[in-house]
């Protein structure tokens, strides 16, 4: 079936505009532009899962802002916030002085989190990107430790600031600046449907913590003692890729038995995301910090480090920034949390995610082109193959980067905005709002599966986005 989104004629932009705007900043913007080039739409207004273009079509949202925004786009908690703090006077910049609205949010995200990490935890606030909070994660440890070197995985995604990136697994934007991966030892994630040992499933995760342990411990593996191990519980930008919760546990014993404080990026998974408030709740694991932003700021900028109180080495200023301090950001992000918790948001994204990884489990039977589902809560994952192609040692069918792009241009006709994401951005990525209704779930995956149907036809003569 397919189906057509919305035709609403919107009077305030005139037919033509979002062409024209378009090619400005197609001859204006970098060619860095990122979402921009397989998105050509101009967002005029947005509701809940729903964006509209100046053009009078509507899309149903899947990419949430790179998994920002848990509640949508301008819910009704998030805009009364703005509206509450703007009217009341507030500073809306103040560097990093105290404020009622930093005090509340320290109070709601402390709220949120497991109370074995919460009593005794210190929070930095940094510089409004994930990126940033990746890179004080860094420096507090190799303060704390006196040590270099981190441990980081394949497909593993931290952000574009030197260190980020270096810890961040993609080679494509990493080869063009020289020198930047010094000091990072890899390590094997397990990814089942693609196992680094050719064996996928529990065996191969296994075998990656076992790599691990022998790697530290041997006197010649060329690993000196590292400052810090960094982890996604679930890789985002790597594909939806879930760790298993028994992995999970193992690098936590195995960093801790090393005295190597354990980072986990929370970035994209956290606040209900993966199906409990934060990642790490699903393996139990109690990590020596947390990097989170994107959804923890409701919409707008924000980013925290929170780490055990042991780790606060620190001198004043040794991460500092003029961004630290947005009071709206706070007040979005304080409204936001606490709204994921009243509603059991979290848990709302757990049963919806089932629904919807069950039926793409059933598409996968139907459709060859499907080689693996994955994910966890609304973090779902669609890798997408070649069916003629060899299959490897698990069984995997090769990379089908072109057929992604082409789905992800068939999407955006029927009106619904996908990312692609995982090695050679062949894996659709699903990240909607856990707002998200059944209808809606439905209306996605209608939407889904007929743009891989039809790509996939024979007679498809094919869109190269
Ligand atoms: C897991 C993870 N860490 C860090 C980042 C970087 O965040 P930002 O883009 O805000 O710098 C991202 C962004 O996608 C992410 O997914």
């Amino acid at each position: 079936m397919t189906v057509h989104p919305t035709d609403h004629p919107n009077l305030d932009h005139p037919p033509g505009k979002a062409d024209a705007i378009l090619q400005r900043q197609r001859a204006r913007e970098s060619s860095a532009r990122t979402y921009a080039r397989s998105f050509p739409i101009v967002p005029a207004r947005a509701q809940g899962m729903t964006i509209e273009g100046t053009d009078g079509r509507r899309y149903l949202d899947c990419l949430s802002g790179a998994g920002t925004l848990a509640l949508g786009h301008n819910h009704p908690v998030v805009l009364e916030a703005i509206q509450r703090t703007v009217s009341s006077g507030a500073p809306l910049h103040v560097l990093d002085l105290a404020t009622p609205e930093k005090d509340e949010f320290t109070d709601a995200l402390f709220a949120t989190l497991p109370s074995s990490f919460a009593d005794k935890a210190r929070i930095h606030f940094c510089g409004p990107a994930g990126t940033d909070a990746v890179e004080a994660a860094f420096k507090l440890m190799q303060t704390a430790t006196g040590r270099r070197g981190l441990l980081a995985f394949t497909g593993a995604y931290h952000g574009m600031t030197a260190g980020a990136l270096a810890a961040s697994g993609g080679v494509t934007t990493k080869q063009p600046v020289p020198g930047i991966a010094a000091d990072v030892t890899r390590l094997p994630y397990p990814y089942s449907y693609r196992c680094p040992f050719g064996v996928g499933g529990e065996g191969g995760a296994q075998l990656s913590a076992q790599y691990t342990e022998r790697l530290l411990d041997d006197p010649n593996g060329g690993v000196v003692p590292p400052a810090a191990m960094i982890l996604e519980a679930v890789q985002g930008e790597g594909g939806a890729v879930p760790a298993p919760d028994a992995w999970l546990r193992e690098m936590r014993r195995i960093t801790a038995e090393r005295e190597i404080p354990l980072i986990v990026d929370e970035v994209q998974t956290g606040v209900g995301r993966t199906g409990a408030f934060w990642a790490v709740e699903h393996s139990g694991i109690v990590p020596d910090a947390m990097v989170m932003s994107k959804a923890i700021g409701g919409s707008l900028p924000l980013a925290v480090l929170v780490y055990h109180e042991d780790y606060d080495g620190w001198l004043p200023g040794a991460h500092t920034g003029t961004f630290r301090g947005n009071t709206l950001a706070m007040a979005t992000g304080t409204a936001t949390l606490q709204h994921v918790a009243k509603e059991g948001l979290a848990e709302r994204a757990a049963t919806v995610g089932a629904r919807m990884t069950a039926r793409l489990e059933g598409l996968r039977t139907e459709l060859p082109t499907i080689g693996d589902v994955r994910g966890r809560g609304l973090m779902i994952g669609v890798e997408l193959v070649d069916p003629e192609g060899e299959p490897d040692a698990c069984g995997a069918r090769p990379f089908a980067p072109q057929l992604a792009r082409q789905v992800r241009a068939a999407c955006l006709d029927r009106g619904l905005i996908v990312e692609l994401g995982g090695r050679h951005d062949s894996t659709v990525r699903l990240l909607p709002p856990l707002v998200i209704t059944d209808e809606q779930a439905d209306a996605v995956l209608d939407r889904l599966a007929d743009a891989i149907t039809t790509v996939t036809a024979p007679q498809f003569t094919g869109v190269q986005a």
